[in-house]
């Protein structure tokens, strides 16, 4: 532990970190079916194809793998709200449209070990009974676009997709689609309009995707990370899974660290890490004499939290119960160099950026806040502006058709909780008392 992540806190304790998803990406050809292959890839399929594909949804279910999109909502219950036996064709459509600032674990894991992700994709629709699925991915991403074709390419190939699978009957085609670059429609119902050819726009539920999803038939969306951890379910046993983690939230799940830090990446470790842990991992932070000041749990939709909470274990109770969520897991941390409102501004730009325009309060109510910080951060902000934050935030959350309405006030919300002094020193200062030089140094001095 550096003295520079934070002053005092309890003495780490390092627990193992646990490679899974991760575990090859330091092989040359960890993408190809090859390379998948030698480390123990395509095991887990054969072992599924011989259950019953409610069996198969029972071992996700006894696993409690929950979602890794961001909500957490349990993977094998989604998986069995799916009707049987109604005639129609099913879905799964696979979330890999990654967008929210600081995320980015789905894209590395696409780039280094695509089979992963499409050996748990076959699992997925043969529990679900269906016979076709879609992986949405982030049109920027064409490296990552690429692997993904060739690997589908592969699959077919190897008799891993296609026609009567390993032999057993089951059919099962796999499209890559690449999106157009718009952060709403990694929202669920927004990337299905968008699927279908339609403005991505998110949709009325109910009806649920379940029941009324891609082309109006039953549909399963999940996040890539929580599908590409369905394999290795498979091949050890929901016990093993069940038992990392903690009591609410098991498994491993990737951390990724950003910012301020030595040695930024992905972590795989179980839930319930801390970030002090996952500091000392990263060999601490990046300037010495430079403490931690703020940082998100889960990327920008996330409220804020300080180094007082650098011992908040990393799982869904316990960062809910210090005021935030555990979101996607990405950590993107802040040194005391940083403006607290700026970061604040950036965001909140990013969401009226994005915003869809569907819905009044999101729409407008982005713009106004991003109005109203830029007067702060200029110094010409006053008290009253502040309270007018306080006042518009919680007049768009949970008054906004979807989720990145509720997300849009977030990082200046919990700016104003820890940072109001701060802010007003701007008005004092007449303009931003940090230098934005400072913060983007990235040089060790
Ligand atoms: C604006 C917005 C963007 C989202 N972007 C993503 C995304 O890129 N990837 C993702 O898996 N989930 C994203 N989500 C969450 C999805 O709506 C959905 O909850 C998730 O894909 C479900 O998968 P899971 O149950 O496996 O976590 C987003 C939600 C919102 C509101
Ligand atoms: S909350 Fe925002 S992004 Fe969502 S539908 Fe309304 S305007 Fe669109």
């Amino acid at each position: 532990m550096t003295d520079s992540v934070s002053p005092g806190g309890a003495t780490p304790r390092i627990p193992p970190l646990t490679p899974v998803l991760t575990a090859n990406w330091d092989q040359p050809d960890s993408f190809t079916m090859a390379g998948y292959k030698r480390t123990g890839g395509y095991q887990a399929l054969p072992k599924a194809l011989a259950m019953q594909p409610d069996d198969v949804i029972a071992t996700v279910k006894g696993a409690v793998l929950r979602g890794r999109g961001g909500a957490g909502f349990p993977t094998g219950m989604k998986w069995s709200f799916i009707p049987q036996g109604d005639g129609k064709p099913h879905y799964l459509t696979v979330n890999a449209d990654e967008s929210e600032p600081g995320t980015c674990k789905d894209i590395p894991l696409m780039m280094a070990n695509p089979h992963v992700l499409l050996e748990g994709i076959v699992i997925t629709c043969y529990a679900i009974r269906a016979g076709h699925a879609f992986i949405y991915v982030r049109g920027e991403v064409l490296h990552v676009i690429r692997r993904l074709q060739l690997a589908v390419a592969e699959a077919y190939e190897a008799g891993y997709l296609g026609k009567d699978i390993l032999g057993t009957g089951f059919d099962l085609d796999v499209v890559v689609h690449a999106g157009a670059g718009a952060y709403i429609c990694g929202e669920e119902t927004a990337l299905l309009t968008s699927l279908e050819g339609y403005r991505g726009l998110p949709r009325n539920r109910p009806p649920f995707p379940a029941v009324e999803g891609l082309y109006a038939c039953p549909t399963v969306i999940n996040n890539v990370e929580s599908i590409s951890s369905v394999p290795s379910i498979l091949n050890e046993g929901s016990e093993w899974f069940a038992g990392l983690g903690t009591e609410k939230s098991k498994g491993y799940g990737i951390f990724s660290l950003s910012g301020h830090v030595k040695n930024p990446g992905q972590y795989e470790a179980p839930l319930g890490i801390t970030l002090r842990e996952l500091i000392d991992l990263a060999g601490g932070m990046l300037r010495p004499g430079h403490p931690l000041k703020f940082w998100t749990p889960g990327g920008s939709s996330t409220p804020i939290l300080t180094h007082e909470h650098l011992d908040v274990p990393l799982d869904f109770e316990g960062v809910g119960a210090a005021g935030s969520m555990l979101g996607t897991r990405a950590l993107q941390l802040f040194d005391d160099t940083t403006c607290a409102l700026r970061a604040a501004l950036r965001w909140t730009e990013f969401y009226q950026h994005e915003s869809c325009g569907k819905c009044t309060p999101c729409r407008e109510g982005s713009y106004w806040l991003v109005r109203t910080i830029q007067r702060l951060e200029d110094g010409t902000g006053t008290e009253e502006d502040l309270d007018k934050i306080l006042d518009i935030g919680p007049n768009i959350i949970g008054r906004a058709f979807c989720a990145l309405g509720d997300a849009a006030p977030v990082p200046i919300m919990s700016v104003i909780k820890y940072f109001r002094d701060e802010i007003m020193q701007h008005r004092k200062d007449g303009g931003c008392p940090f230098d934005p030089a400072a913060s983007t140094a990235w040089a060790v001095s």
